[in-house]
């Protein structure tokens, strides 16, 4: 299993819920961190000083993964990136109310799927040379199960990360870089603390067969084993207490 000190990590949406942990983790494990978000940047900035205060290194990478432009110019500045964790979504559950139905769903597929799928693009190119990458995509429960009304652009934006995984696990190989998808079910997070109420997080914790929600901690270490181990690829490590199979 692979030391990851000295790596360079970027992950999106890293300024809260479990890409702050993620970040925070893999400085632990001796990374460099670049913490992106694209609204709450003085959050991507606490994190990074909580990186740097524990003697970790970090830096704040301020962008808008659905802007095509912005994204490649952010990788030729960033200049070498090892690790890339494609976490940054539009929550669901945020809904901007002006928007119609077709402009919302394509506003999410526009964050959570084609972010996702410019950032590994940009990564591609420049990890090629270095003969060595990681790719994590964060997907969902959420993308195998039957979507409620409001949750279907989101849970068609998780499922189309596994193809995006698959894809660039392909044309990675070569060049001994990897993609792997992490599939969370219910993780505890501030922004759950904010939707939920105690009672509906009790509720939808007993629903759940371990009868339990994960911690963000949970998510990092499931991270952490297809980042160190070169032989997994194209696969999905489902991490849901058992959400998958439950009716
Ligand atoms: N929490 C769960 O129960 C759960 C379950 C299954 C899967 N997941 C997946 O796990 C990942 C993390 O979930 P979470 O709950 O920690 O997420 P979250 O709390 O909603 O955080 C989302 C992050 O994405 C950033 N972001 C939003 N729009 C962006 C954009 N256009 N460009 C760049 N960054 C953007 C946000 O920062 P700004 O708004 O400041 O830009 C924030 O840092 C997500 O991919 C989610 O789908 C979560």
């Amino acid at each position: 299993m692979l030391n990851l000190t000295g790596k360079k990590a970027l992950i999106t949406g890293g300024s809260q819920g479990i890409g702050r942990v993620l970040a925070m983790e893999l400085a632990k494990q001796g990374c460099e961190v670049v913490v992106n978000c694209a609204h709450h940047v003085e959050n991507a900035e606490n994190v990074v000083s909580e990186i740097c205060a524990a003697g970790g290194k970090g830096s704040v990478f301020s962008c808008d993964v659905s802007d095509e432009t912005a994204v490649n110019a952010g990788f030729k500045g960033l200049g070498r990136i090892d690790i890339l964790i494609n976490n940054a979504r539009l929550d669901p559950w945020l809904r901007d109310k002006e928007r119609s139905e077709g402009q919302w769903f394509s506003r999410v597929i526009d964050v959570n799927l084609k972010g996702a799928f410019l950032c590994s693009w940009a990564f591609l190119e420049q990890a090629k040379p270095l003969g060595w990458g990681r790719i994590v995509n964060m997907a969902s429960v959420r993308s195998f199960r039957p979507a409620e009304l409001n949750t279907i652009a989101y849970s068609v934006s998780k499922l189309g990360m596994h193809a995006l995984t698959r894809a660039f696990a392909h044309n990675g190989a070569p060049f001994g870089i990897t993609a792997n998808t992490i599939c969370p079910g219910m993780v505890l997070t501030e922004n759950i603390d904010k939707r939920l109420s105690a009672e509906k997080k009790a509720e939808e914790e007993a629903a759940i067969p371990l009868g339990r929600a994960a911690t963000s901690e949970e998510i990092a270490d499931a991270v952490l084993f297809v980042l160190r181990n070169g032989y997994v690829t194209g696969e999905t490590i489902n991490i849901n207490g058992g959400m998958y199979y439950a009716p």
